[in-house]
């Protein structure tokens, strides 16, 4: 779906994310949710605030688990995924914190593997991910899966291609400063996912949105893997669909 412009879309995914946990609720069921950092779904965690500060959305019975995190990386550090995600939505909503799971950046390098799978373990314990929101990088990158990454991928750690750092080092002053690695939920992992929204907006997405939706589906450009699955939704500006 192309949207005039990204506030729109924001508006347009975060009523549907109120419409599934409306739906979930009538079932007597938890509404999980996977959710992405960046700037792409900032105006999207805005809009669930409001909705749930005007309209009374309630996120009581909403579990969350984010794709990914630095590696090392503080949660109270300023580019940490888990500070973002509580500036950006979960201080400002009645979500019980025990419901949200992010990728722990603090984790002894030899635990990490033990952490991944516990985290695969949780999102199946909770029912599976209904509703996955994703952005892109400018690699093709979906969560932290770069290039390389296979279809079966599961979470785990990985090492971040150069033009994601390059493309991170203004949040960290530097690319010197950007870590080498990061946990990720896997491609396998994210494709498991009842629903998926990748969003993506201005002309600097142009490019890599027309690798993902018209491209061979190849290792090179992970998301390629998103047309594999069967209920995925790519919502757009039109500045991102512009090579369509
Ligand atoms: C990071 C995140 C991704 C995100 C991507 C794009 O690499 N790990 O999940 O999709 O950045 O970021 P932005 O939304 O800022 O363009």
């Amino acid at each position: 779906t192309i949207y005039a412009d990204s506030e729109q879309a924001s508006v347009a995914v975060a009523r549907q994310i109120a419409q599934l946990i409306a739906q979930r609720a009538a079932e007597q069921r938890p509404c999980v949710l996977g959710l992405a950092t960046g700037s792409t779904p900032t105006r999207l965690y805005e809009e669930l605030v409001r909705l749930h500060r005007e309209e009374g959305v309630s996120f009581r019975h909403v579990v969350t688990f984010n794709l990914d995190e630095y590696f090392p990386m503080p949660p109270d550090s300023l580019q940490s995924y888990v500070r973002f995600m509580h500036e950006y939505l979960f201080d400002h909503l009645d979500i019980p914190a025990g419901q949200i799971h992010i990728p722990d950046g603090t984790v002894p390098q030899e635990q990490v593997a033990e952490f991944c799978r516990r985290y695969e373990e949780q999102i199946r314990e909770a029912g599976g991910i209904d509703l996955q929101i994703l952005g892109i990088g400018r690699t093709g990158h979906i969560g932290f899966n770069e290039p390389g990454s296979g279809a079966n991928s599961r979470t785990r750690l990985i090492t971040l291609d150069h033009i994601t750092r390059t493309d991170a080092a203004s949040d960290f002053y530097g690319e010197e400063n950007v870590p080498r690695r990061a946990i990720t939920m896997g491609v396998g992992t994210i494709l498991e996912a009842r629903q998926v929204a990748l969003l993506a907006w201005g002309e600097g997405k142009a490019a890599v949105v027309k690798r993902m939706v018209e491209g061979e589906m190849t290792d090179s450009v992970p998301a390629t893997y998103l047309q594999k699955h069967p209920n995925v939704q790519v919502v757009l500006d039109e500045a991102a669909g512009a090579e369509l």
